[in-house]
């Protein structure tokens, strides 16, 4: 009964063996999956997978990367996209200050451009955030985002920043470095964290848990961060895994 909110199978890295990885997530015990779009390709993508398999739902959205990219026909195609009945969010969508693509400037107004779409369409959003914990938190508040909630994914922040985006309706999402031996800060904020505001994810092929660091990753392993959630919060592994279940089915409105 895992659920992997945050999975990247429309990558191009899985493209030879996405059969093959998706059968090995389902032998591991995942029982859903939300595979997330960021651009043209990747929507796309996300989107076969949802129509192709029962328990795999697609996020899309467009990634502050490429907000440069980002044109008005892009809005009006993700508009469309939010009434198809397995997209269940709207991103990734968000900030990021490591790379320098796209000015922030820009990044603000198409990170803050969803953010009003998602109020339109009433679906939740997923969050990336990079060096940008400030400026993320403000836009979420003058947008008034706690409207629609979503996830705050692959969570690296501290439990201050944690706290306010709990407050404005947000779920704080787990991936491998929770995992990694010198991860002091997520693991802190994990410990710290209300269960009912907790998710786990892998964003494959990305972020790999230990030990596969550095290796391709896959939605078989968010079995990983669940055991070493379930460590740090002195709880059972299936406790941990069915919580994020629920936590995951009430956000994405599934049943
Ligand atoms: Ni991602």
């Amino acid at each position: 009964m895992l659920f992997d909110t945050h999975a990247h199978l429309n990558a191009d890295q899985f493209e030879e063996d996405v059969a093959d990885v998706i059968r090995r997530a389902q032998v591991e015990g995942v029982s859903n999956i939300v595979v997330v779009g960021f651009d043209e390709k990747t929507i796309k993508g996300a989107l076969r997978l949802a129509e192709e398999y029962d328990f795999i739902y697609a996020a899309v959205g467009w990634h502050p990367v490429d907000a440069i990219d980002m044109k008005d026909e892009h809005i009006a195609w993700l508009e469309e996209l939010a009434s198809h009945p397995k997209v269940v969010a709207l991103g990734e969508m968000g900030l990021d200050y490591y790379w320098d693509k796209s000015p922030k400037d820009i990044q603000k107004e198409v990170f803050r451009r969803q953010i009003q779409l998602a109020k339109k369409v009433k679906l939740p959003i997923i969050i990336h955030n990079r060096d940008a914990h400030e400026d993320i938190v403000k836009i979420l508040k003058e947008e008034n985002a706690s409207e629609v909630g979503g996830i705050m994914h692959c969570f690296a922040g501290s439990y201050e920043i944690a706290k306010q985006c709990i407050d404005m309706n947000f779920y704080i999402s787990f991936g491998g470095p929770v995992t990694f031996k010198n991860a002091k800060r997520p693991k802190e904020v994990v410990k710290n964290l209300p269960l009912d505001r907790l998710l786990i994810e892998t964003d494959c092929p990305y972020l790999a848990p230990h030990p596969y660091r550095g290796k391709r990753n896959e939605p078989s392993y968010v079995k990983l961060v669940a055991e070493t959630i379930a460590e740090i919060k002195e709880m059972t592994y299936e406790e941990v895994v069915e919580i994020t279940n629920q936590n995951a089915k009430k956000l994405f409105a599934i049943k």
